[in-house]
C-alpha cells in the first residue's frame, strides 16, 4: 500500500503516540507480546530516549520465544513473563505505557485469543498504575466474534471514565471496516 505522510495503519499512529509519551527511565509493558513486534518497538523507543524498563507478557511459550528471538537479534533487552496480563509484574519506575494488541498469535492457534472478561479486568485493574501523562494503547480486532465483543466492551467501559482524569479516543478507519482499531487512554492527572 502507498505510504501516506501522516500514517497508513493504526500501528503507525500508535508508534507516533508511543514515541511522544515515553521518557528516559520509564517502564513500558507489552501485555500481549505475540510475535514481539510491538515489544521490539517499545524497546527501541526506550533505547532512543536514553534507556528504560521493558517488560513483556504472554500466556504462550511460543510467543515469548518469538519475542525473545526478535529482541535478541535487534540487541534490545527486556524481561519477559509467561503469565496472563490479568496481573502485572511488580515495577519500580513509572509505568508510562501499557500496550495491548488483542486477538490471537499470528500464525498460531486461533482458539487462543484474548478474552473480553480478562482484558476488561486487566485494563480496569491497571488504570491506577499509569503515571500522569502516561497511556494505555489497545489494538482491537472487530473482524472476529470474540474480538468484536471485546472491542464493544472496552469502548463501553472506557466511555465511562471521568474526563478530568482520562482522555479517551478511538481511531477507526471508516472506509476499512475490517481493519484493526486503536483505543487510546491518556492519564491527565
Ligand atoms: C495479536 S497477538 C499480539 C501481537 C503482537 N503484539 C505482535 O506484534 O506480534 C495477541 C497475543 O495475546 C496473547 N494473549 C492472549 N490472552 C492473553 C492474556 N490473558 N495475557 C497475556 N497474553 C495473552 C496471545 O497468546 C497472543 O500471542
Amino acid at each position: 500500500m502507498q505510504q501516506f505522510p501522516l500514517f497508513s495503519s493504526h500501528i503507525d499512529l500508535a508508534h507516533q503516540l508511543w514515541e511522544r509519551v515515553l521518557q528516559q527511565g520509564d517502564t513500558a509493558i507489552d501485555a500481549t507480546c505475540g510475535n514481539g513486534k510491538d515489544t521490539l518497538k517499545l524497546g527501541q523507543i526506550l533505547q532512543k530516549k536514553g534507556g528504560g524498563h521493558l517488560l513483556g507478557l504472554d500466556i504462550q511459550e511460543e510467543a515469548l520465544r518469538r519475542t525473545q528471538e526478535r529482541l535478541s537479534s535487534a540487541g534490545v533487552s527486556g524481561s519477559l513473563f509467561l503469565q496472563s496480563h490479568r496481573s502485572l509484574p511488580t515495577i519500580s519506575s513509572p509505568l508510562r505505557l501499557l500496550v495491548y494488541n488483542l486477538g490471537y498469535l499470528p500464525g498460531g492457534d486461533k482458539k487462543v485469543t484474548t478474552q473480553t472478561e480478562t482484558t476488561l479486568e486487566s485494563v480496569k485493574n491497571h488504570l491506577s498504575l499509569i503515571t500522569c501523562g502516561g497511556m494505555i494503547s489497545i489494538t482491537c480486532y472487530s473482524g472476529h466474534e470474540e474480538g468484536a465483543k471485546e472491542e464493544r466492551a472496552l469502548l463501553d467501559y472506557c466511555s465511562t471514565l471521568a474526563p478530568s482524569e482520562w482522555s479517551v479516543c478511538h481511531h477507526r478507519w471508516l472506509n476499512r471496516p475490517l481493519a484493526p482499531s486503536l483505543l487510546i487512554l491518556q492519564k491527565n492527572i
